[in-house]
């Protein structure tokens, strides 16, 4: 359901992104604000994703991509990563209801290994019971890291005996863990920082980036819109010249 303002603002915008991703950051630091264990940030972080992709979902776009954890962020207390998991196998199962009734399908992004069996039977059931579900697709990026799947994806190339000459920008694409997905046109970044930190590294090339300094537990379907916005003003040249590209959205 839309309100009449988002109404409004939508029937502005010429320019819809197919695939939108978000690098969720800032939970530690507004839970820290709020003199509460970082913890309590990651949980508030659910509560946002949540309400983003319904309204990602409400907005139209196809394909929203979060990362979730990063193959670097093992690098935090233990106590912190077994925290973030119990919240993932909470949700993997709790949310389901409400990602059937929303038409949304789950894909998960990154490697298997590494991750709690319990975990991953929960990340193939998930994505097999919403493999028909076809309003919006949602790329869970989970023990995701750009560099990682691409290494994967090398050493699959070889494994599979591909020859050199073979290998295209069209092949590599259909080894990585976004295969037969488009690429993402904007990827929003909360909490101010201006960095990748290792997320669709491959699939980024031509993306359009937006930073906000909002936290990720306060972003919502106002700040969504926002980005929309801001991504109409982006003249996507993609190397070539103004008078060449005939639109500056996808
Ligand atoms: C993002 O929030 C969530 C994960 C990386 C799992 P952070 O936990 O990085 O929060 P900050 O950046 O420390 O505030
Ligand atoms: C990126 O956030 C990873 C996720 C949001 C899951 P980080 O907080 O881990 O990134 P850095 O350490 O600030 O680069
Ligand atoms: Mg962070």
């Amino acid at each position: 359901m839309l309100t009449s303002t988002e109404q409004e603002t939508l029937s502005t915008l010429e320019h819809m992104p197919e695939h939108v991703a978000i690098i969720m950051d800032g939970n530690g630091r507004w839970a820290r604000a709020r003199n509460m264990p970082r913890t309590y940030g990651h949980q508030a972080g659910l509560e946002s994703l949540r309400a983003t992709l319904r309204a990602a979902s409400d907005f139209g776009i196809s394909i929203l991509t979060v990362y979730a954890f990063s193959t670097e962020n093992w690098g935090r207390p233990s106590a912190e990563v077994t925290a973030i998991m119990t919240i993932f196998e909470y949700a993997l199962i709790s949310e389901i209801p409400e990602l059937m009734r929303n038409g949304v399908r789950v894909r998960h992004l990154g490697r298997e290994a590494g991750l709690q069996p319990s975990l991953v039977q929960k990340l193939h059931r998930i994505a097999a019971e919403t493999a028909n579900n076809a309003r919006i697709t949602l790329n869970l990026a989970l023990n995701y890291g750009g560099r990682v799947e691409l290494i994967d994806a090398f050493r699959q190339m070889l494994a599979d005996g591909v020859a050199p000459e073979a290998v295209s920008e069209e092949l590599v694409n259909r080894y990585l863990g976004t295969a037969g997905q488009p690429d993402p046109d904007l990827i929003i970044r909360t909490a101010g920082e201006m960095r990748l930190s290792n997320f669709l590294v491959w699939q980024s090339a031509y993306s359009e980036y937006y930073s906000t300094p909002v936290f990720w537990p306060d972003f919502n379907r106002e700040e969504l819109l926002k980005a929309l916005v801001a991504f109409q003003q982006r003249k996507r040249r993609f190397g070539k010249l103004d008078s060449s590209v005939a639109t500056s959205g996808a």
